[in-house]
């Protein structure tokens, strides 16, 4: 029998690595001055499932989840984002942040695990465009009481509503555009995968950690001001799905935004809505995967940016571009 040895040639040193990355997105705290309604809305409408009450917050996940909460529902004087959630890619990489932030000059602070539900410990910093973030890797999943005998999902269909299956991504403004690009391109380790270009500057970009084309994207804030959402966005198996939804929507008196309609950017199949307190909420389905290290961003200019914005379905109302929470 033989034994696998290790070979290696004499001119190729082994280090450790331990360069610490972002993984993925893992939950977003959504304020909301109208909680009963947003509640209802988040749960009835979308579908979520509510697993945990704590304060004035509520931890919901949609039925395609595998953690005990992606999305939590905080009451505030105004709608906004309370703060982004990201998975490092190893245990130990919490503290290979905290080195990191320093460098770039972020405070940032640490807290034990078990200080906020179900997650494990945190690094939590505002980011220099104003937004809260957390990084953390420990997080409990969830365990269902009555599980699905199909093994590779975490709870029985159907769910109610319209069935959101799992956050995707989210979207945040930011006054300038290409620092913020930079930034979480430099410091946090995004990847540029498709940009809106005007020869002033970017006015959106779409980055991601993960093969998805976005997990992130961050658009101008026509209004100037530091730490804005424009919106979450929750994943629809098919654009049929959507197109259900959409009917749902109408049903239930939730004002649209846009869509249904298909971005160029991103090949985004989308219909975007407002909550009741306030928030912008997507439903996306689409977008293509992105595998190879050495992608190359898509930059959409000139005359490409109207596709870019709309490959089709109605223009984008004037509300898409000036409202952000
Ligand atoms: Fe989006």
């Amino acid at each position: 029998m033989s034994t696998a040895t290790e070979s290696r040639p004499s001119n190729v040193e082994y280090v450790e690595v331990t360069t610490p990355r972002v993984h993925n997105l893992h939950h977003v705290e959504v304020l909301t001055p109208k909680p009963d309604e947003s509640l209802d809305f988040f749960t009835r409408v979308l579908g979520l499932h509510e697993t945990h009450r704590e304060g004035q917050s509520v931890y919901l996940r949609g039925a395609g989840e595998w953690a005990r909460y992606s999305t939590k529902l905080t009451e505030a004087g105004a709608p906004g984002l309370g703060h982004m959630a990201w998975q490092v890619a190893e245990p130990d990489q919490v503290q290979g942040w905290a080195r990191r932030l320093k460098e770039a000059g972020v405070e940032h602070k640490f807290e034990d695990g078990g200080t906020r539900f179900a997650q494990g410990e945190t690094l939590s910093f505002t980011g220099p465009f104003g937004h809260r973030t957390e990084l953390f890797y420990d997080f409990e999943r969830y365990e269902d009481p009555n599980p699905s005998a199909l093994l590779s999902q975490p709870m029985k269909f159907p769910t109610p509503g319209i069935g959101a299956r799992r956050l995707d991504h989210l979207n945040i403004t930011a006054a300038n555009v290409d620092e913020a690009r930079d930034w979480y391109s430099d410091v946090l380790g995004f990847k540029l995968r498709e940009a809106a270009r005007t020869p002033e500057g970017d006015i959106g970009v779409w980055m991601s950690v993960t093969s998805q084309v976005h997990d992130l994207a961050i658009m101008r804030d026509g209004m100037g001001e530091r730490g804005r959402l424009h919106h979450i966005a929750y994943y629809l198996d098919t654009p049929e799905t959507l197109l259900r939804a959409a009917d749902t929507f109408v049903e239930e008196g939730t004002p649209i935004d846009a869509g249904p309609g298909k971005h160029g950017l991103t090949q985004a199949f989308f219909i975007y809505v407002f909550e009741p307190g306030g928030n912008r909420v997507e439903l996306f389905s689409g977008g293509y995967p992105i595998h190879g290290p050495d992608w190359k961003p898509i930059i959409w200019d000139g005359a490409a940016i109207e596709k870019a914005i709309v490959w089709y379905g109605g223009q984008l109302p004037d509300t898409f571009f000036n409202i952000a929470t």
